[in-house]
């Protein structure tokens, strides 16, 4: 099939997040002139994908839809998802709307789990991705001026590069630490005296213990606001993390194929779910059996159409990620999404019953006497699934309390998760630490 490249840019430019105190043009919008903005910025995305992407032409013919049919905005629900799978299948190139010398930049998953997935961006795909993430620092509670420690990894992972333009972007100085080498970034840290963290939560915690094993105490740092995504977390998580480094630690939202981080951010003034930044990344939820669009308030699975991408555009990009939409509140006309508390792929089905990592963690932080380190072992017997939860003792925890510790967790897990684990508490700094995304689950059942 042959494709016409359409020129690009098409769409509507609001200005760049500016090097201010203020709040950009965009996020002053009112609903109604968002959604107009959507509806012109969706049927552009729609045209812009059939026309340059075989891959989605193919698809819309299928479905018997054309970018026409698309006159509001709930019509998008007419048109077909898109997956992981597709753009494994359409590795590395298949899915990109433009020649590739307008491509900038790419980006890849690790791969792990199979063929990896390639995303690219132009270059006024880099300008807005940076201005999202500006916008995301701000509300953050950074300001131009501070400094911004950046510890998520740089590489094809979007976190490092991701967090760091949209830092510059804003008019912050940047110290691009990457992830690794813990005892360095202490050290950076306390020299350096950035405001703000941005890393996952989980290395954050590794950090934590370093400064404790440096001998430095973590809430006389010069930190004053954790920027914490790329995996779930929960608020006993945050609570933790704010008592321990005396910060406000907020949530920041994204996924390599919509964008990378900033596709959604948690406001420091309410700390009450994540602002979708609307204006360019449309959010739908679907119940993830039937595919049914979900009203507001529904938790289901969040699905993404990107409204001003050029180099690979999504249409109802299937995240898993598990959520529901609400009405915006310190940035009205933009809907806020519940804390990501599982996706479809970490839940673990234990004799019937759903686990997700994020309620055994809050369970495990809200135990007395132990670490906030802890692993999910999965192991089968007698053809029977078992779950063990092993949690690390907290330093200054007498032996004696560990078991009564282990008994509360397993009691508490069986009365709110409804099912049966086994609980271990080890010694000390036993578990493997995080210097990225933590991985909870330890999979040992054979694979036959
Ligand atoms: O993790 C982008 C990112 C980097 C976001 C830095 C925030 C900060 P991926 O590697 O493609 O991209 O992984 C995306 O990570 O679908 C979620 O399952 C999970 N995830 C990302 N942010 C959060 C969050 C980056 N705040 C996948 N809470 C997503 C829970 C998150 N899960």
């Amino acid at each position: 099939m042959t494709t016409t490249h359409i020129d690009v840019p098409r769409v509507r430019r609001l200005g760049r997040a500016p090097a201010t105190e203020t709040l950009s043009p965009a996020e002053r919008m009112g609903t109604d002139e968002l959604r107009a903005l959507q509806l012109e910025r969706l049927q552009w995305t729609l045209q812009h994908a059939y026309l340059n992407v075989p891959f989605y032409r193919r698809k819309f013919d299928e479905a018997g839809v054309h970018p026409d049919d698309c006159r509001e905005l709930a019509d998008l629900a007419k048109f077909p998802f898109t997956t992981k799978q597709d753009l494994r299948e359409n590795y590395p190139y298949g899915m990109f709307a433009v020649p590739r010398d307008r491509v900038r930049r790419i980006h890849a998953s690790s791969g792990t789990t199979g063929t990896p997935t390639v995303v690219g961006y132009t270059e006024d795909d880099l300008d807005v991705w940076a201005n999202t993430v500006a916008r995301s620092i701000r509300a953050a509670g950074g300001r131009p001026g501070d400094t911004i420690h950046v510890a998520y990894g740089y590489g094809l992972f979007t976190g490092g590069l991701g967090a760091h333009y949209g830092a510059e972007q804003l008019g912050c100085t940047v110290v691009p630490a990457s992830g690794g080498m813990t005892a360095r970034q202490v050290q950076l840290i306390t020299d350096l005296k950035p405001e703000i963290i941005m890393v996952t939560p989980s290395y954050m915690l590794t950090l934590l213990d370093e400064f404790e094993r440096q001998g430095i105490d973590p809430r006389t740092t010069s930190l004053r606001v954790g920027i914490f995504g790329a995996e779930p977390w929960t608020e006993q998580m945050r609570r933790e993390i704010e008592d321990r480094l005396n910060l406000d630690a907020v949530d920041i939202y994204g996924l390599s194929e919509v964008m990378g981080p900033g596709v959604a951010q948690e406001c420091v003034e309410t700390k009450d779910g994540l602002h979708v930044w609307e204006d360019h990344f449309y959010p739908e939820i679907v119940d993830p059996l039937d595919d049914v669009v979900l009203s507001d308030g529904d938790t289901g699975e969040l699905v993404f159409t990107s409204l001003t991408k050029q180099a690979m555009p999504v249409i109802r990009y299937r995240t898993r990620d598990l959520t529901a939409l609400r009405p915006g509140t310190a940035r009205p006309a933009f809907r806020r999404m519940d804390k990501v508390t599982g996706r479809s792929d970490d839940m673990i089905i234990l004799r019937g019953v759903n686990v997700f990592p994020t309620q055994i963690e809050e369970i495990v932080l809200a135990t007395e006497g132990l670490a906030p380190h802890f692993q999910l072992r999965l192991t089968r017997k007698d053809r029977m699934d078992h779950l063990t939860v092993v949690v690390e003792a907290d330093v200054h925890t007498p032996t004696d309390r560990r078991g009564v510790a282990a008994a509360e967790i397993a009691a508490r897990v069986k009365d709110g998760v409804g099912v049966s684990v086994g609980v271990e508490i080890v010694d000390p700094e036993t578990l493997e630490r995080s210097v990225g995304k933590l991985k909870r689950v330890v999979d040992q059942r054979p694979t036959t």
